[in-house]
């Protein structure tokens, strides 16, 4: 198995912690000064840095300390003691026992600040860069019930179905959750009701989506199982199930793809995770060749039939690793005017990174799902010449820590 020497995604930049025996466990009274990556709230106490989950900037709170770790402690609170103007009363009654939502806790304008400020945070110490003056975040539409993708866990020995609970992988029981979209929600709970018949398939994990037409859902089980779904967004028509990747937020989509593309036109781009081709299709309106690369053969039948009824015959897909793609394509192909790329949330892979830099692509737009991960490639593109035109997030995954970033960087001539 390969070693995997890398170090900024957000989960292994947190220390690895301890556990303190609940017995040794202190207390101490703290305030919060920021969130930080990752999503908790940072404070000092008695020479540590202290980590509180849930917390908001300017409360001051009562907390335990669960774990140390030489100066840093992860704490979690006891009572609030006062409460910062940007702390409201979380909806869920979920919350603070699911693991899904981390910001419950905050009003949606102090949830924003927030996700600003982790991206500055990472790009001061991860990328090592002076982040520009103006980071803009765009609102999504809707602050609840915006999910159009969920992750159920299901416990047969317990009968629950819901998510992970937080820092653990029991799962909790979850009857509603008001992030997902309401065709999800019927899906959960038709799920819930095979459950109480004992008629769900064995299975650990369910994935769903949504589009137009409802809800698809695998592995398979009931009326969805599985089926192909749709979105309309502005002149294209997408494709795809629960078997592959589309994004979550549906209503943020037409200006995520905006603010990718942006101004940019020429002959050739490259789509990088292409998946079922978001960009790839409007990337065909305004290039003369585009090539998609994306690793799912699920994916890509439906990039190839979305593809197909957009009538452009200008793109063409390649089912490989973006890695090994870039390897044997990098040094044959002709000038390259815009690389995007949306990797998952670690990034792009070391070697495909060096590959870009070799390949030299005019323009590049980053479009990431991880602040660290974008940080630390950024660093390196950076150290290769590349300068950092702008940054902007985009609100996909609100009452979480979770922030959708655009970068775009120019070239080294
Ligand atoms: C964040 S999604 C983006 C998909 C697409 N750009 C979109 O917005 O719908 C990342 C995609 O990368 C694909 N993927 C993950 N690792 C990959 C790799 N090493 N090479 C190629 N594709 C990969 C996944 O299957 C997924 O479709």
């Amino acid at each position: 198995m390969k070693k995997h020497r890398r170090k900024a995604t957000s989960e292994n930049t947190r220390a690895r912690p301890t556990k303190t025996p609940p017995s040794e466990r202190a207390s101490a009274e703290v305030l919060i000064e920021r969130i930080v990556p990752g999503g908790a709230g940072l404070a000092h106490a008695d020479g540590r840095t202290v980590f509180v989950g849930l917390a908001a900037p300017g409360d001051k709170l009562r907390v335990r300390i669960d774990q140390t770790r030489g100066h840093i402690a992860f704490a979690s609170i006891t009572e609030v003691i006062e409460p910062s103007p940007s702390r409201v009363e979380p909806p869920c009654p979920y919350f603070g026992r699911c693991g899904g939502c981390d910001f419950q806790q905050l009003s949606y304008e102090a949830q924003l600040e927030a996700k600003v400020s982790i991206i500055r945070d990472c790009l001061r110490r991860i990328a090592r860069l002076e982040p520009p003056q103006d980071i803009p975040i765009t609102a999504s539409p809707s602050q609840w019930h915006y999910r159009a993708r969920a992750q159920w866990q299901y416990d047969s020995l317990r009968t629950r179905l819901g998510y992970f609970e937080r820092g653990s992988h029991r799962v909790c029981d979850v009857l509603e959750c008001p992030v997902i979209t309401s065709p999800l929600q019927e899906e959960l709970s038709r799920l819930r009701a095979e459950m109480l018949e004992g008629l769900l398939p064995e299975a650990a994990e369910f994935q769903a989506v949504a589009g137009d037409e409802g809800a698809s859902l695998t592995p398979p089980s009931g009326p969805n199982a599985a089926r192909e779904v749709s979105l309309r967004i502005g002149d294209f028509h997408y494709r795809f199930s629960a078997e592959g990747f589309f994004q979550i937020n549906h209503e943020l989509l037409p200006a995520l793809i905006a603010a990718a593309l942006a101004d940019s036109t020429g002959e050739r781009a490259l789509d990088l995770y292409c998946g079922v081709g978001l960009f790839t299709l409007p990337l065909a309106q305004r290039f003369t060749h585009v090539t998609g690369v994306e690793a799912s053969p699920a994916a890509l039948r439906f990039a190839r039939t979305n593809l197909e009824d957009a009538h452009f015959s200008n793109a063409v897909f390649e089912c490989a690793k973006v890695s090994d793609w870039l390897r044997t394509n990098a040094s044959q192909s002709a000038p390259v005017d815009l690389l995007l790329l949306d990797p998952p949330r670690a990034g792009a892979e070391e070697d495909t990174i060096r590959s870009i830099i070799n390949l030299n692509p005019r323009r590049i737009s980053y479009v990431s799902c991880d602040p660290a991960t974008l940080a630390r490639d950024l660093k390196h593109l950076i150290e290769a010449g590349y300068r950092l035109d702008s940054i902007a997030a985009f609100d996909m995954f609100p009452q979480t820590h979770h922030v959708e970033t655009v970068a775009h960087l120019s070239g080294r001539d």
